[in-house]
């Protein structure tokens, strides 16, 4: 039975984690999450790309090897993993052997089968930005600043022939509906792909790259950048063992928009089409955090690092932030004004004084044992209508990446809890001697705590801990699948429930 299969781009081993990669990592983590859920065994990938030239240069500058210093970067970035309860299964670095040797595999079956050859390369060359320059990168008839010297140089390098494969790669975009997300960064590859394609060269002569894996047919070269990043996706999914099948062909890349076209929607689907590997079901091309360091640190009288924010407010409350204010494959800004005003409205306000009002009132008037749901009248049957329909249109958002809407959705239903609470007002019906609003009263708050249980079902993905903090007061395991858990039950009637908690302590 086919895997669920996802992957992360991998992080180049040149820098510390920012806003940019941990938002990456989330969002696969919640789809990740979310297959797990639905009952899908999943395997999700993430990982260090960590060869090339800044590799070398910056240990080189440092006076270390640079092993040692992708080691230190690999566990800076694995904690921030761990930090953001990623849920990866795992971690592949392109200096690991097993990634070395299907990198040198796939390039000597493309060498042999005629998609590589050597050639003669002349033209220009920024040794600043190590690449090489056309015609085309001049602005004003000028190279621009950030390439520094350019020269003229002559170069024997090796390339991949990507223009026999154009014309099948247009048709298959064109086809292939769901293949690149959202599907109007379609039009962007497809414009890219109007004018032929250069043969990619994927080589460096080892003694101005030494920090590479080496082609497997001709030792004073390395492979560069795309020809071994890239190739960590099949790698991690087992490529040459057994249970590879079982993972490829992905069914999710989640990249960001600035590595879509060329590398992941025209690169990528040619060295596999060229290796006769299928494809990958999807490529999802999230937009960009933006930042106004000055405006950040304005407000704060010092600049505070949005990664700081997980530590100081929690793992659950940076991913809500991250997931409810980004719609997935448009840019966004980032500021600690909207964190602040998500975390104290949504979380704080709506879901938090939910919880902490509703586990105040079980102990206070049923001591603590979550009352029967003794009526069903309309005000019920509305918020149960309402949570029908919460779910299926949650549950679809998941499903095709909309999360913000699914946080949307969700927290809205929390509201509707909220609403309904007002309406009833149990505070009011507990001072009444009347059997009636006795009754009313074990109602309101049985079916605020179902209206809870549920609406905490569907953060599970987003808000791992925090549901399993709720999952606690309401005495019940943390979700593994979700199945037959968001269907309106009476599963909470008679349980002891936990004493009451701030989920979202304001500062
Ligand atoms: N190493 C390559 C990817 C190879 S994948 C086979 C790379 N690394 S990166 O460290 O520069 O970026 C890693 C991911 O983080 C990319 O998907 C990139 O789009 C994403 N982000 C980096 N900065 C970002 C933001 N400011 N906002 C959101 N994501 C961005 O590219």
């Amino acid at each position: 039975m086919k895997k669920f299969y996802l992957t992360t781009a991998i992080d180049y081993a040149n820098g510390s984690p920012h806003l940019g990669h941990a938002y990456e990592k989330i969002l696969a983590d919640v789809i990740a999450r979310t297959q797990r859920l639905l009952g899908r065994e999943t395997k999700f990938v993430t990982g260090l790309d960590e060869h090339g030239q800044k590799v070398q240069q910056g240990a080189e500058a440092e006076g270390i090897e640079p092993q040692l210093r992708c080691d230190r970067i690999a566990e800076e970035f694995k904690d921030v993993l761990g930090k953001l309860e990623i849920s990866h299964d795992d971690y592949i670095r392109t200096t690991e052997q097993r990634h070395k040797e299907v990198v040198g595999e796939l390039l000597q079956n493309l060498f042999d089968a005629g998609d590589i050859y050597q050639d003669e390369y002349e033209g220009f060359y920024s040794t600043r930005a190590e690449q090489f320059l056309q015609e085309k990168d001049k602005v004003n008839g000028e190279w621009p600043e950030i390439f520094g010297e350019v020269t003229r140089i002559t170069e024997k390098n090796y390339f991949f022939k990507l223009s026999n494969y154009q014309d099948w790669l247009i048709e298959y975009i064109q086809n292939e509906e769901g293949f690149i997300l959202p599907e109007y960064r379609k039009s962007q590859v497809l414009e890219f792909l109007k004018d032929p394609l250069n043969d990619l060269c994927i080589s460096r002569p080892i003694e101005r790259l030494s920090w590479g894996i080496p082609l497997p047919f001709d030792p004073d070269y390395v492979t560069y950048v795309w020809f071994d990043a890239l190739v960590n996706y099949v790698t991690a999914a087992g490529y040459g063992t057994e249970e590879f099948n079982q993972y490829w062909p992905a069914d999710v890349h989640v990249i960001g928009k600035d590595i879509l076209a060329p590398p992941h929607a025209v690169y990528w689907p040619i060295m596999l089409k060229a290796s006769n590997l299928p494809l990958p079901r999807q490529i999802l091309a999230h937009g960009w955090w933006t930042t106004s360091g000055a405006k950040m640190s304005k407000s704060t009288g010092e600049t505070v690092s949005p990664l700081a924010l997980a530590d100081q407010y929690g793992a659950d409350a940076f991913r809500f932030f991250v997931m409810r204010e980004m719609t997935v494959g448009q840019d966004a800004e980032f500021s600690l004004e909207r964190f602040s005003s998500r975390y104290k409205g949504e979380l704080g306000n709506d879901l938090g004084n939910l919880v902490s009002r509703l586990l105040h009132m079980c102990h206070q008037y049923f001591g603590g044992t979550a009352p029967d749901q003794e009526l069903n009248e309309e005000v019920e049957q509305n918020l149960q209508a309402r949570w029908k329909e919460t779910a299926a249109k949650t549950l679809e958002f998941y499903e095709t990446y909309h999360f913000h809407q699914a946080l949307e959705e969700t927290i809205g239903f929390v509201r509707a809890i909220n609403k309904y609470a007002d309406e009833r007002a149990p505070w009011k019906l507990a001072k009444s001697d009347d059997p009636n609003d006795g009754k009313a009263l074990a109602t309101s708050l049985a079916t605020m705590l179902e209206g809870l249980r549920l609406a905490n079902e569907l953060l599970a993905p987003v808000m791992p801990g925090t549901h399993a903090k709720i999952c606690q007061c309401l005495s019940q395991e943390p979700v593994k699948v979700w199945s037959d858990r968001l269907e309106w039950s009476n599963r909470l009637a008679k349980v002891e429930l936990g004493q009451k908690i701030i989920l979202f302590p304001r500062d």
